[in-house]
């Protein structure tokens, strides 16, 4: 656990102070998923469930109500069952170790899942978390009378519109591991940059920037890692990385390790073989101008979409000036002609999730950049093999991303450990041995 108790403590009073008297918080974590038979899928704890407890093991449940100590249920220790899958805290170390004051086993979940629900009158829960909806809905079946039952049914409320708010804005201790992310994931760029041959496949390239990853102690990605050479740079989240990388081609890399379980998400775009090309350099130039336009976008007040339109309006003019396409950059911009080749947001939350839970509008207004808020810079170009451009820019595509917490002032990039300006990446490429 990177954080010390007291945080998570902090977030489950926060979560009840939101709570009207009379309501019940359920929080699920999740369970494995089978990957193979008696093989499963590496674990990754729910955001929601590592928000309030700092808890990463599966099937545990957190249960919150006013004047109540908060109650984990966790999977009992099994000596039989750890032999083979690992050890388990137990009810009898969660005291200690997460400073969760009432555990208990998971056989006693119903009982204790329904002494929660028999005088509550509000009953809430993450609706996005499918094992927090069941076990609810398990619960629900349990209750007595019909009436009951339908009063409680007409009283679920969805914790994510709270809790959802108070992960949107990072605290201090937060925005440390989020730095540590960037770094980390930084680093896992600067080793692709370094090592990339002709001749390798994309997911060895892939594998440079796992390993490195790794070795700076991230326990994961936090995503599937995205390495497209040539045209597959076009596909945005390119996950098959089965060809060769070659020499004249570019190659997009998307690629965030995990750290305390926050995301880093950064995209690099460079020459495999060191050196960019006429057209490839005209392309990024304009990719690069968008992302330099909309950083400067990223401070208090203003929006995602703001800097959104920012770039919109950057990238357009580059593909007017490029004669990619044609007419004024009013009317391109209102008859949003740069889509074929500009077809994604410039940024998402950043977070526990690689696009973090949160709230992007209220009432079909953007919701104001505050202090604390993370968020992606990742404008692009991507022109297919298809497309109407002129020949010499067919089958590049280009995305430059970047992480940035919102300060007071304006705000932190905390990817930037890794170059993006194309002078820099081609001389950190031919100074590389
Ligand atoms: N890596 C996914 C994204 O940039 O949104
Ligand atoms: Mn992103
Ligand atoms: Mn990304």
């Amino acid at each position: 656990m990177l954080l010390p108790p007291y945080v998570f403590e902090n977030r489950r009073d926060r979560v009840k102070a939101s709570l009207p008297d009379g309501a019940v918080a359920i929080v699920a974590a999740h369970a494995e998923v089978v990957r193979s038979r008696d093989s499963d899928y590496p674990f990754r704890q729910s955001s929601d469930f590592w928000y309030l407890t700092g808890f990463t093991e599966p099937d545990a449940v957190l249960i919150l109500q006013h004047g109540v100590p908060d109650r984990l249920v966790v999977r009992p220790n099994d000596p039989a069952a750890e032999v083979w899958t690992g050890r388990r805290l137990g009810p009898e170390r969660v005291r200690s170790r997460l400073g969760i004051p009432d555990a208990h086993p998971l056989n006693a979940l119903d009982a204790l899942m329904d002494e929660a629900l028999a005088n509550a009158d509000r009953v809430e829960y993450p609706f996005d978390c499918i094992r927090s909806t069941r076990l609810a809905e398990a619960a629900f079946q349990r209750v007595r009378g019909q009436g009951r039952k339908r009063q409680l049914l007409s009283h679920r409320v969805d914790l994510g519109l709270t809790l959802h708010r108070h992960r949107q804005v990072k605290s201090p201790e937060e925005i440390d591991l989020m730095r540590k992310a960037g770094q980390i994931s930084a680093r896992g760029h600067l080793a692709a940059m370094r090592q990339v041959e002709p001749g390798m496949t994309e997911d060895q390239l892939a594998s440079i920037v796992e390993h490195s990853f790794r070795m700076d102690g991230s326990p994961s990605v936090a995503y599937q890692t995205i390495v497209g050479g040539g045209e597959n740079a076009c596909i945005l989240h390119y996950v098959d990385r089965s060809d060769r990388l070659r020499s004249g081609d570019l190659v997009l890399i998307d690629a965030g390790c995990e750290w305390g379980g926050y995301a880093g998400d950064i995209t690099r775009t460079f020459p495999v073989n060191g050196q960019f090309s006429g057209a490839q350099r005209e392309l990024y130039d304009i990719v690069l101008a968008a992302q330099t336009a909309a950083l400067a976008d990223v401070r208090p007040g203003l929006s995602i979409r703001a800097y959104h339109e920012t770039a919109i309006r950057v990238l357009t003019q580059g593909l007017l000036d490029l004669k990619i396409l044609t007419g004024t950059l009013a009317d391109a911009i209102e008859t949003k002609a740069y889509l074929p080749y500009y077809m994604h947001g410039t940024g998402h939350l950043l977070g526990l999730d690689v696009h973090d839970v949160g709230f992007y509008e209220d009432n079909g207004s953007p919701i104001a950049l505050q202090p604390g808020m993370v968020v992606t810079v990742e404008p692009g170009l991507y022109i297919s093999q298809h497309s109407d451009a002129p020949a010499r820019y067919r089958g590049i595509g280009i995305r430059i991303e970047d992480d940035v917490v919102v300060t007071t002032t304006g705000h932190e990039v905390l990817s930037g450990d890794v170059p993006k300006d194309p002078d820099a990446i081609e001389v950190l490429m031919k100074d590389r041995c």
